[in-house]
């Protein structure tokens, strides 16, 4: 099949990759001429894994191309792929403008029968709307609008493109369903295909992210709990999710939950269920929390740590999660707005997202490795779960530091090696330590040990 995608960003251009290995035809468009033109210059503006590896080969193989040219890329398509951005509005309703332009902008060119597949986020009722859009300036309904949103993670977008657990395709006339038959048909064998209309799709798409966000939000307020009661959420985590209707990914305590998806989706959809008069309370407190605990745990580091303003505070980790270059509502944003405001000086290090993070964050120290960002720290916040951070020489960051704090916000450390480093462990959903004999002084209960916190200092 012949298929344009409209928009080359962490979806658009994963998805373009992805279906030219299924051996379609596709010419990826993006209003930002100078993105592409670093495509064609065999350059990936994102940090995706595998990425310029599948892009690298589709091109070779011709069936992946860039075009800076709107009409050039959808004149001759057969499906044309919408996936530009969809971002929060103030009111946490999401602002379609660039759907409606891109719609609008593409009208004039398509081709007779094409069909517009609605690739980005979307509240219910976009696709349908679209129709309309694109009918009205076509002056006839001669193209046809269906929904297939996308569940790629980035981090492993490539292989959850290309090894989906279920494809879901909304379409709402004959002719669109055949056409994303055809484009998912050599996977039909082995992935379930959910085929409804473009209204359950776009329903399907929030739910699901709703759903995964909660299980987040909720294993985050068991952590606090665990943390209060002498528990382990690791243990918890592995008791509940070994049951099947449970299930254990999801359930790995953090900073809150960030990316350009989970706040966002979840604003809409709560923003959608007050619009169509069933608001959705779980949802809401869910949002509510994860900005608390984004700003609680920040608040923890200066509080537990002791700082002082003119203290310095090292920051480990600016994306949203391991494995991107992306920073969208990364919970490291807020730790280093609160730590800035607290009067303390914030060095920063990230594998692969310290370009990306520079254009959001001022005032900061950029760090070429963790230990020249740990270098005279007063304490060291680790925010994402890089491998390289896994496995740091933890002795050698407690040299390198002024204080002895290590906050381990994704629990990366196992307790002893931090402790054999001379470092105090604060980590998430584990027992608070402290000294046996403080521990006996108050019968073990978390709570009151907090009033006797170790003090700061290394040894
Ligand atoms: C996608 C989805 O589209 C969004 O709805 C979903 O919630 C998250 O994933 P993403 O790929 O992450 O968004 O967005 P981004 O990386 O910002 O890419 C969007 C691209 O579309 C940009 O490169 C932008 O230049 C381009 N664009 C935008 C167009 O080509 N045309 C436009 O009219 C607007
Ligand atoms: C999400 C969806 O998972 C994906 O299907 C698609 O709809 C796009 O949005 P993504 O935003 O790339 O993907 O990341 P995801 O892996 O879902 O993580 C989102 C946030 O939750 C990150 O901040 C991550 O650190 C956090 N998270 C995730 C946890 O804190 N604990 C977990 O157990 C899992």
């Amino acid at each position: 099949m012949k298929i344009a995608m409209i928009g080359a960003g962490y979806v658009g251009l994963t998805t373009s990759a992805g279906l030219a290995v299924l051996g379609h035809s596709v010419i990826c468009h993006d209003s930002d001429k100078q993105r592409i033109a670093r495509l064609n210059a065999g350059e990936i503006p994102i940090y995706e894994p595998g990425l310029a590896e599948v892009v690298a080969a589709e091109r070779r193989h011709g069936r992946l191309v860039f075009s800076d040219d709107v009409a050039e890329a959808v004149g001759d398509a057969d499906a044309i792929f919408l996936a530009v951005g969809t971002p929060s509005a103030p009111d946490g309703s999401i602002d379609l403008s660039f759907i409606d332009a891109a719609a609008l902008t593409i009208a004039p060119s398509l081709k007779p029968g094409a069909v517009v597949v609605v690739k980005s986020t979307v509240v219910v009722g976009t696709s349908r709307r679209v129709n309309g859009l694109i009918a009205r300036k076509r002056g006839k309904p001669d193209v046809s609008v269906a929904s297939n949103p996308e569940f790629l993670r980035e981090g492993s977008a490539v292989k959850d493109f290309l090894e989906p657990e279920r494809i879901v395709i909304g379409t709402d006339d004959v002719r669109s369903r055949a056409v994303l038959d055809e484009i998912y048909r050599s996977m039909a064998e082995e992935v379930p295909i959910v085929a409804t209309t473009t209204r359950n799709a776009e329903l399907i798409k929030y739910a699901a992210n709703a759903f995964l966000a909660l299980k987040i939000g909720f294993i985050n307020d068991v952590a606090r709990l665990c943390e209060e009661a002498d528990g382990d959420v690791e243990a918890v985590a592995r008791g509940i999710g070994l049951d099947s209707r449970i299930g254990s990914s999801f359930l790995a305590a953090g900073p809150g939950f960030g990316g350009s998806c989970f706040p966002k989706d979840t604003r809409a959809f709560t923003a959608t269920g007050r619009r169509c008069g069933a608001p959705q309370p779980l949802v809401e407190a869910l949002l509510a929390g994860n900005e608390w605990r984004k700003t609680e745990l920040a608040r923890r580091v200066v509080t537990e740590a002791r700082l002082a303003p003119g203290m310095t505070v090292a920051v480990l980790g600016l994306a949203f999660k391991a494995e991107t270059d992306d920073v969208r509502e990364s919970p490291a944003l807020t730790l280093v707005e609160v730590l800035q405001q607290a009067g303390l000086s914030v060095r920063v290090h990230d594998p692969r997202a310290m370009e990306a993070a520079r254009p959001v964050l001022a005032g900061v120290e950029w760090c070429a490795t963790p230990f020249a960002a740990a270098h005279k720290a007063d304490a060291v916040v680790v925010m994402t779960e890089w491998q390289e951070y896994r496995s740091l020489d933890l002795k050698r960051l407690a040299r390198a530091m002024n204080g002895a704090m290590l906050f381990d916000y994704r629990n990366l450390f196992p307790s002893e090696a931090v402790t054999a480093a001379g470092l105090h462990h604060v980590s998430l959903g584990r027992p608070v330590r402290r000294p046996a004999a403080v521990q006996r002084m108050f019968g073990g209960r978390a709570a009151d040990l907090k009033a006797v916190a170790a003090p700061a200092s290394k040894g």
